[in-house]
């Protein structure tokens, strides 16, 4: 019998991309897989995204969804996203169940959907861990975030014994430069700015975004092994602090850049199953940028995406577009359909109209500006020199694998601390966190992309994307945990 693996994320967009290449690099290692996801994401899956149909033709690869037992769209934005994770507990977690009992007490020759012998699931739904760990199914956590926030959340008992938490409230401007030293191994950068933005706003210790992020890191000690999407030469001192608590923790990052490695060397059946990318869009992709790109000199253009998750103001918007504007470079910007608060309107026209003339006539000489572009494909663009970017976690990881430094504006929960890391521990970005205003935008912007810091910037990116490449290709240290975490994915079919 061939071991068969279940990947479960949460239903979000960074979530689904990281763990669906994971999904596939599995399944080029001779694995059976099943990917399960929500009705909803399900059927975005099958609209926006080529790898699905791709996936969905591969024998041994199977997904299946159920419901996250929301019925109004609007509550699986980023401000809902408690009520999403209390849903998917409530609503999804017996659906989760009826399906591995079904699954498991199947005749053993069925061979249409065989019987899973593991899963790995999304390390912030705690849920999913304690119906497999009934049912005697076992089970990886798999955490799509940033090692450095995770060992942060690790931290917070710590953090509270030192008194270091809760900040004074309301935090003032100038409090949140005070030093914090309870997080092991940050005592000589970490600010509380840097610890994630729900910090400030807890009064107490009983914030409930508070409880949640620690109940789903506590959590993730309940599962057989732990995988984070990093590698040891970047994250070598958290993963070691990690290991103290996941004593099994599998690095096997970046995970993109390994699919590509191992797509290109293994045999694959047939020619039109070839990976050429593997994303999971939510949404389509706009490639006219790609054409856009062609036509602009090497290291121009500066690359701007916010995430799948980020909300901005209208007077953000504009400060942003200001600042591109007047640093006279070249630009190319996403903007999601619902980036701005309080516009959601899927595929509407992008705001272009509302911006003053000078505005419009800046972007149309030196920007393009698209709804969702193939970011993979964009930063590995010659023409792209920099990325401002909200430091998620897989646009962080696509940036160092480019050797694009970055310009972090960062949104929420682990963003904050990686942006920290991003400038003053790997130095490959400027960090512009909770700064705003046009005048800001242009001084970081020419700052990233001219003169002397520009090229310090640039070596260092290189050196990075160096060690990135080290850590995936043969006897590195990504390529050596891949493997022992698959050896391990093997022996639960015995
Ligand atoms: C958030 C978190 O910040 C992240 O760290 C966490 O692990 C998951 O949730 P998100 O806002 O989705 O993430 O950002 P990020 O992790 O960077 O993921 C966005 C993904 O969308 C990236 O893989 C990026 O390549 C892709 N993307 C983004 C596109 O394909 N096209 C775009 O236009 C913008």
């Amino acid at each position: 019998m061939v071991a068969h693996v279940l990947v479960f994320p949460f239903p979000a967009q960074g979530h689904l991309n990281s763990m669906l290449k994971l999904a596939e690099l599995l399944s080029l290692s001779a694995l059976h897989i099943t990917f399960l996801t929500t009705d909803y994401h399900y059927h975005r899956l099958c609209l926006h995204s080529p790898t699905h149909a791709r996936l969905s033709r591969r024998p041994g690869f199977w997904f299946r969804s159920i419901s996250d037992g929301l019925t109004d769209q609007r509550l699986r934005s980023a401000d809902r996203i408690l009520e999403l994770y209390e849903s998917l507990t409530y609503n999804s977690s017996s659906l989760f169940r009826d399906l591995l009992i079904s699954n498991q007490n199947q005749n053993q020759h069925q061979d249409w959907w065989p019987r899973i012998t593991c899963l790995v699931v999304d390390g912030i739904m705690p849920f999913a861990i304690d119906v497999a760990n009934d049912l005697g199914i076992p089970t990886i956590a798999f955490r799509t975030s940033s090692p450095c926030s995770i060992w942060t959340y690790f931290s917070l008992p710590r953090l509270i014994q030192a008194g270091e938490f809760p900040f004074p409230f309301p935090a003032e401007e100038a409090d949140l430069d005070e030093r914090v030293y309870a997080v092991t191994g940050m005592e000589s950068f970490l600010r509380r700015r840097d610890l994630p933005g729900f910090f400030r706003q807890a009064r107490d210790i009983s914030h409930p975004f508070l409880d949640f992020v620690y109940a789903v890191t506590l959590s993730s000690t309940r599962a057989k092994a732990f995988i984070l999407n990093s590698f040891e030469a970047m994250d070598g001192t958290v993963l070691s602090h990690i290991r103290t608590v996941c004593p099994t923790t599998y690095a096997i990052g970046p995970l993109h850049s390994m699919l590509t490695s191992m797509s290109s060397h293994v045999l694959i059946n047939s020619q039109s199953d070839q990976v050429l990318t593997n994303s999971a869009n939510l949404w389509q992709q706009d490639r006219s940028c790609l054409t856009w790109l062609d036509n602009q000199p090497k290291g121009s253009v500066l690359y701007v995406s916010f995430g799948s998750y980020t909300v901005i103001t209208n007077e953000d918007l504009l400060e942003f577009w200001h600042g591109l504007v007047n640093s006279s470079q070249r630009f190319l910007w996403v903007i999601r359909s619902d980036l701005v608060n309080g516009v959601d309107k899927e595929g509407s026209p992008l705001p272009l109209l509302s911006v003053p003339p000078e505005v419009a006539e800046g972007t149309s000489k030196r920007g393009c500006v698209v709804a969702w572009a193939p970011q993979e494909e964009v930063l590995a663009h010659p023409s792209v020199g920099c990325f401002l970017t909200h430091s998620g976690w897989n646009s962080t990881l696509e940036s160092v694998v480019a050797g694009v430094p970055m310009i972090c504006w960062p949104f929420f929960v682990d963003q904050q601390i990686t942006s920290r890391y991003v400038s003053e521990v790997w130095k490959i970005g400027l960090d512009m966190k909770d700064m705003h205003g046009r005048e800001i935008v242009e001084r970081m912007v020419r700052d990233a992309m001219e003169g002397e810091k520009a090229q310090e910037l640039k070596r260092s990116a290189a050196a990075m994307a160096e060690k990135a490449k080290e850590s995936i290709t043969e006897g590195g240290s990504s390529h050596l945990n891949f493997q022992r975490l698959v050896h391990y994915l093997k022996s639960t079919d015995d």
